[in-house]
């Protein structure tokens, strides 16, 4: 029977496929799995069941001679060394499709939050200082009848669109590739960022993108812009974020992930009025939590017995 290692402790329900067909050994501490302990089960597994926490670089995998195949309970995966895995002949899957609308309601909700400047009010009124009504007090930026410009156009981006469309945005677009979208206009970057009224980022973490926004591109936004990360921390160069935000460069911005990833909590970025930290929730409804454990583990059965996994992870896109 093949061998695997999950890497956090999942409910039994959904684990339980996986037992029927292979030895599962699960990480049931609290928090990530310590790396020593991640190197040495996966040493003797088969099979991986991992998670955006979990670094799977050059040394685990050298160490790691019966891995046939790691399933990540995650769209994003790059906290995986995926070249290395195919030199290695490791298959990779992971969870795009199942999470792209709780993602895409989560951009929404915090480009709300953020334009509304909401988290400025609701802490206002849990310290006590909520005044009597004024004429100008907290007001932000609206959303209907604005443009936003979206960051990345895949699945989740093009679910940001849909969703645009209801609040009648103009929608303008960022990617390496044109898509065929009618109601949205593939642009270059310094473009979707000067127009934007509000700007969400969802494209994946390669080395294309890290740093991608940085203070020459926080410059090209409106001083009355939001920024909204769904993505990867890193796609932003943290210092010049802050920067931007302190000076007024950008109105606000709503972080759903972050660079460092925890946040410490004397962070200069929580200092900050006009930004809003949540930790890395993007995907994080009870549906689509369930619906991406499911598949990891779909995926990892199917690689491991030789048939197609239904989401397996290729560099091609
Ligand atoms: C992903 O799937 O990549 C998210 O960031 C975790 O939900």
């Amino acid at each position: 029977m093949d061998r695997v290692y999950v890497t956090r402790e999942l409910p039994e329900r959904l684990i339980d496929p996986l037992r029927q067909v292979t030895d599962v050994a699960m990480w049931d501490g609290d928090g990530p799995v310590p790396n020593d302990v991640l190197v040495s089960e996966t040493s003797t597994a088969d099979g991986l069941l991992c998670m955006i926490t979990d670094a799977i670089g050059p040394s685990l995998l050298a160490r790691a001679s019966y891995l046939r195949v790691i399933s990540q309970m995650a769209v994003g995966v790059d906290n995986i060394d995926t070249d290395e895995c195919s030199r290695r002949g490791i298959l990779v899957g992971h969870t795009p499709g199942v999470l792209t609308e709780t993602v895409a309601d989560s951009a929404f909700a915090l480009l709300g939050a953020a334009a509304r400047r909401l988290f400025e009010g609701e802490r206002e009124v849990r310290s006590g200082k909520w005044g009597p009504w004024e004429p100008f007090h907290l007001t932000g930026g609206d959303l209907h009848n604005t443009t936003l410009g979206i960051v990345g156009m895949g699945r989740i981006g093009s679910a940001i669109a849909r969703r645009a469309a209801g609040y009648e945005m103009r929608v303008l677009y960022s990617s390496p590739t044109s898509k065929d979208l009618p109601d949205a206009d593939h642009v270059p970057l310094k473009v979707l960022l000067g127009e934007s009224d509000h700007v969400v980022l969802s494209a994946s973490l390669n080395v294309a993108t890290r740093g991608l926004i940085g203070a020459s591109e926080l410059r090209l936004m409106r001083p009355t812009a939001y920024l909204v990360n769904v993505a990867r921390g890193p796609l932003v160069n943290t210092a010049d974020l802050i920067e931007a935000l302190l000076s007024g460069r950008i109105a606000g911005a709503a972080l759903d992930v972050t660079d460092p990833e925890p946040l410490p909590p004397d962070h200069p970025l929580l200092s900050l009025p006009n930004c809003l930290v949540v930790p890395h929730l993007g995907s994080a409804s009870v549906r689509t939590r369930n619906a991406m454990a499911a598949l990891a583990v779909e995926n990892l059965i199917a690689g491991l017995e030789g048939w197609s996994m239904p989401a397996g992870f290729s560099t091609a896109g």
